[in-house]
């Protein structure tokens, strides 16, 4: 079965309302016509409406950066799974590298977080990745399969199924070192065949798995050209629709 690539541009803590308005309006015009890949933007939280209102009725689809897995209460300063999906989000972005880093979040955290965000009907995409340390230690593997492990546990392959995982190697993002299309192919595969082992071969299949890192309408081509890659997270290379929209239409490079 062909998985339907999917391009996310992840605007982190960039952009105003206005900004974020006029990027996505360019957006719109850029990747229309584009057939067969999915185009996701993730605007910071004040943004999410006014860039949903804009998006109605185009293709393109909403995603918040992040969420707290509380449904309402005194937790000053957090997001619930309830207002993100009322702003107009399907997709939430879970454990990126840079919440795990600056903000404390965990495997346990981001398996509490992927969890509410099931279970208001909205899709994760769930971020693991070694940082250039772990790397070079040699230990890729061990922390791409202990991040799936925890971030996953407890769900059922129904509950997997609408997962998009991101592999973003730590030492690739915001830093122009972008993964060889081999070494990220190397890791998608094993993230690819331990789905397999802990759920099953079918899901394992239909999975959709992104790479992100330092992601440009250079390196997209040799990325989607490897068989496991389907799609990218992008950041620097999201916040200029003319990038973005390359990226999108990777298969006319
Ligand atoms: P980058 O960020 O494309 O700027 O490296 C990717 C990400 O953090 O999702």
């Amino acid at each position: 079965m062909a998985r339907i690539p999917v391009m996310a541009g992840n605007w982190k803590m960039n952009k105003t309302v206005d900004e974020a308005v006029d990027l996505v309006k360019q957006l719109k015009s850029s990747v229309s016509g584009v057939k067969d890949v999915e185009v996701v933007v993730a605007p910071p939280f004040t943004a999410l409406y006014a860039v949903q209102r804009e998006i109605k009725g185009s293709s393109i689809h909403l995603a918040a950066q992040t969420l707290f897995w509380e449904k309402k209460g005194a937790f000053t300063g957090e997001i619930s799974p309830l207002m993100i999906r009322e702003a107009g989000c399907e997709y939430v972005i879970i454990g990126h590298s840079e919440r795990r880093q600056f903000f404390g979040e965990t495997d346990e955290s981001v398996n509490r977080r992927i969890k509410a965000a099931l279970g208001q009907g909205l899709k994760p995409i769930f971020c693991i990745g070694e940082t250039l340390k772990e790397r070079e230690e040699g230990k890729t593997f061990s922390v791409i399969e202990r991040q799936l492990e925890g971030g996953l546990k407890g769900f059922g392959e129904k509950e997997v199924l609408p997962i998009i995982i991101a592999y973003e190697p730590v030492w690739a993002i915001g830093t122009g070192k972008t993964a060889t299309p081999q070494q990220a192919q190397e890791v998608h595969r094993f993230i690819r065949e331990k789905v397999g082992r802990l759920y099953s071969k079918d899901l394992a299949e239909k999975i959709r798995i992104q790479y992100g890192g330092s992601v440009t309408p250079e390196n997209v081509k040799g990325l989607m050209e490897q068989d496991d890659i389907d799609g990218a997270l992008v950041g620097g290379a999201s916040l200029k629709s003319e990038t973005f929209s390359k990226i999108v239409r990777f298969r006319e490079i």
